[in-house]
């Protein structure tokens, strides 16, 4: 008898990205004229920049000569992008070349991760929420069962919502229940919403005093344009004893396709063994990691080293620019409308609070059906999103523009 693991029964009917494209491909099958313009998963418009081709290009023609064709890389990454990173990135900060493990991608990693803990690990993770953090736990049974609203009664939820500012506040569990694992995501992904270096070391400073970890998801760092605002969470004194960082090319350097991310797993990062030893991370992930993976390809690897040149970083800036100018366009567009509206600050997404009652998925299939525009409705993530809906500024400009005279003309 092959018996399942029975904790997938309890995840929610369809991973949210691949509901929303369930329902758009059926909209599309009976509207076939319907010209839609997706602003819902964030998906990059693209295309790869100019020194990210060159790079690929030179890697292509080097894995056809006998000289230097490279076939298995090593598992935790190839050394010159270890080390570009550890140099671009944090050559401010304490993180070094060996901490850093390179993959195809955040999700994969902060899905993952959840691995290197006992199965009675309590989490605690915002809402809403990137779906990937809860439903990787819900798989490990840490959640339990949801509730009719989606709650999960084994996850620790820290509200965000207009009234708190989308900052989510320290749990208000008695000690005993207080998490052992803290997702953050900082600029948060859905709400756009970023916390100052103060709100960020209120986390760490917990963290430490409760023995608890911080896995901080940094995927959106490249759009933070205001000075002050933490791209890493290393920045915060303390925080190298107590978080993990992973970041992404994907929406920095369009690679959403290419597939290339990486987790920074500092040496100083312990979990407890069952003979009440530390034991540090570092070492698990890389045995983790060398058993079930086999490195990001090379070729992938050397476009990613691109990014971080002069030349990659102002093709960068410059595409970020322009999404960041799309999600402004969105956010203020609502504004004008009197509505409710966060992010498009330092971030490619906008989380716009629906008139009175209004259900996320009901404005779904409205929003389809009488704009043909794609947003992902905030009940998808969390049961606190259900009165919101995200649009994302990774449109191009003129599809953008579309949508926005398209929204002007909906009577909400
Ligand atoms: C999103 O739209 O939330 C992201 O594109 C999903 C992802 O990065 O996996």
């Amino acid at each position: 008898m092959t018996r399942i693991n029975a904790n997938y029964l309890n995840l929610p009917g369809g991973y949210l990205f691949s509901e929303v494209a369930r329902r758009v491909a059926t909209f599309s099958a009976a509207n076939p004229e319907a010209r839609i313009i997706r602003l819902g998963i964030g998906d990059v418009a693209g295309p790869l920049s100019p020194v990210v081709i060159q790079a690929l290009q030179k890697a292509v023609a080097e894995q056809g000569e006998a000289a230097h064709f490279r076939g298995y890389g090593p598992e935790q990454g190839y050394d010159f992008l270890r080390n570009t990173i550890a140099a671009a990135e944090y050559a401010e900060l304490p993180v070094s070349p060996d901490e850093i493990f390179i993959s195809d991608g955040a999700k994969c990693d902060l899905g993952n991760f959840q691995e290197l803990f006992a199965a009675d690990c309590r989490i605690a993770l915002t809402d809403p929420v990137y779906p990937v953090y809860a439903d990787a736990n819900v798989m490990a049974g840490r959640a339990g069962r949801a509730d009719e609203d989606g709650r999960f009664k084994g996850l620790i939820y820290l509200p965000c919502t207009a009234e708190n500012n989308f900052v989510p506040e320290l749990p208000s569990v008695p000690a005993q229940e207080r998490p052992d694992i803290i997702y953050l995501c900082f600029p948060n992904n859905p709400t756009g919403t970023v916390l100052t270096r103060s709100q960020l070391q209120v986390w760490v400073d917990y963290a430490r005093e409760n023995d608890a970890l911080i896995l901080f998801d940094a995927a959106y760092e490249a759009f933070i344009r205001e000075p002050g605002i933490p791209r890493s969470i290393y920045e915060i004194p303390g925080a190298r004893d107590v978080a993990v960082e992973f970041r992404s090319y994907s929406k920095t350097a369009g690679f959403t396709g290419l597939r290339c991310g990486f987790a920074v797993v500092p040496k100083t990062v312990t979990g407890t063994g069952p003979d009440g030893k530390r034991v540090p991370l570092h070492a698990l992930w890389n045995r983790r990691q060398t058993t079930k993976f086999n490195g990001c390809s090379y070729i992938v690897q050397r476009a990613a080293e691109a990014t971080h040149s002069p030349e990659g970083k102002a093709e960068t800036m410059a595409a970020t620019d322009a999404y960041l100018a799309n999600a402004r366009a969105i956010r203020d567009a609502f504004e004008s409308m009197g509505l409710t509206v966060a992010g498009g600050h330092n971030s490619p997404y906008v989380w716009l609070r629906l008139p009175g009652d209004m259900d996320s998925w009901q404005f779904f299939d409205l929003l389809l059906a009488q704009a043909h525009i794609v947003g992902t409705p905030g009940a998808g993530f969390g049961p606190g999103g259900k009165h919101y809906f995200r649009f994302t500024g990774f449109g191009n400009q003129a599809d953008t523009a579309e949508a926005i005279d398209r929204l002007r003309g909906l009577s909400l």
